[in-house]
């Protein structure tokens, strides 16, 4: 098969890739697999080395804390934990926890247990763990029977492509959706339910591949420095240079670094970065048996080399480049059927006229051996390995116009 999808985006280099199978051919690395250590308690004596060589050498700017988890729920739920510890610090004033903060929190309530919400965006996804759920607005599958957090939910940026044609009308979508957030803090604040932060992916995935621009995250991330409250970069999908960059949100230079990154999928590992002054105060805060796995974390060490030896953000510029405009192409041979091709680096997609086309294209796409994705309602999107080349483009192009023809016929 040509595999566009992988295991949900998250395969960072081609199946037994050689330099990932050297590891497990290594005997000096049995132990780290046969021996799951729990990180948080027994760290392997090299751990600090090797979370050095890897996660902290591809840490976005102004980072240089990490923690490792699962998975990406599991992430981004203790990513919002350092939101909120941060948060409650400040409002006390650096004051130790009193006797009925503790004594009320192992009963859910006041004080210990505060009224604080997270705000996110509307068709998001960030996990389906019961906080994540609260974040989550993309499919109600996900949703429903569950109780929810009732927490403020602003509009993401339903924004015209191509987006260079429609710069004007997009500013003002984003105008709208930046006012609704500063709203919707405001109303937190009046009704004793304080936002403690703001959570967004750098580009919007499950929800149907929806972009924003460099100036609506900048503009997050001024509302957040204002308000003195967290933003939380959840780049579980986005990370890793699928985008051209390692990161997604160094495409819009901030001013200054998201406080919380959350990462997972082609990472191998789970986990977040955050800024110093969201590291936990005390041990055991941010906590779980394993805390992550170390053999994820020697295979991972295998990929950013890889990454490096073979310059394979470069190569998923080249390749993204190629995949996009063949959308283009193929946007334009089929208009009654596909419209809004759109990407970075190989992070493509396409919409279709309806859900029904879209799935039965899918459908046929596989039966020809080509393993797709969808997103959204009536989008096909692209998540191949960061080894995917220009060559590997044209055969599955072949394939998509033979398919398309036989849809359109
Ligand atoms: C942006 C984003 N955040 C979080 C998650 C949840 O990750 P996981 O399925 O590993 O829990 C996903 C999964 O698709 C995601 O795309």
């Amino acid at each position: 098969m040509v595999d566009l999808f992988t295991p949900v985006s998250s395969l960072p280099l081609c199946y037994n890739h050689p330099a990932m199978m050297d590891v497990l051919k290594n005997p000096v690395n049995w132990s780290t697999f046969v021996n799951r250590p729990a990180l948080g308690m027994y760290p392997p004596g090299d751990w600090a080395q090797r979370l050095r060589s890897t996660l902290l050498a591809v840490a976005p700017a102004g980072h240089q804390q990490v923690i490792t988890m699962g998975c990406g729920s599991c992430s981004v739920e203790n990513g919002l934990k350092a939101m909120f510890m941060k948060f409650m610090r400040v409002r006390r004033g650096g004051a130790p926890y009193t006797q009925e903060e503790m004594d009320s929190s192992l009963r859910n309530q006041l004080p210990g247990s505060p009224n604080l919400s997270v705000l996110s965006f509307s068709n998001a996804l960030h996990g389906r763990t019961m906080g994540c759920l609260a974040l989550t607005h993309s499919k109600w599958q996900m949703k429903v029977d569950f109780p929810a957090l009732d927490w403020p939910i602003a509009d993401f940026p339903n924004l015209r492509y191509p987006l260079d044609e429609f710069k004007e009308e997009n500013r003002k979508e984003e105008e709208r959706c930046l006012a609704m957030v500063e709203d919707l803090i405001l109303k937190g604040d009046q009704n004793g339910m304080a936002v403690a932060g703001i959570v967004v992916e750098s580009i919007q995935a499950e929800g149907g591949d929806q972009f924003a621009s460099a100036n609506f995250f900048q503009g997050l991330r001024d509302i957040t420095n204002k308000k003195g409250i967290g933003l939380l970069m959840d780049e579980v999908q986005t990370g890793c240079g699928v985008t051209g960059k390692f990161w997604a949100h160094e495409h819009f230079n901030l001013t200054d670094s998201p406080d919380v990154v959350t990462f997972s999928k082609k990472m191998l590992t789970g986990g977040f970065y955050n800024k110093d002054s969201f590291r936990p105060q005390e041990s055991n805060r941010i906590f779980n048996t394993w805390v992550g796995d170390p053999s994820k974390v020697i295979l991972l060490e295998a990929v950013v080399k890889e990454m490096t030896r073979s310059n394979l953000i470069g190569q998923v510029n080249v390749t993204g480049e190629h995949l996009l405009s063949e959308l283009k192409n193929m946007q334009a041979r089929y208009p009654s059927i596909l419209h809004k091709a759109r990407g970075l680096g190989t992070f493509c997609s396409v919409d279709f006229c309806d859900t029904e086309t879209r799935d039965n294209t899918v459908n046929k796409l596989r039966q020809r051996g080509m393993n797709t994705g969808v997103c959204g309602t009536t989008t096909l999107r692209f998540r191949p390995a960061l080894t995917f080349l220009p060559r590997h483009v044209d055969i599955f192009m072949g394939h998509f116009d033979a398919v398309l023809a036989d849809v359109t016929k």
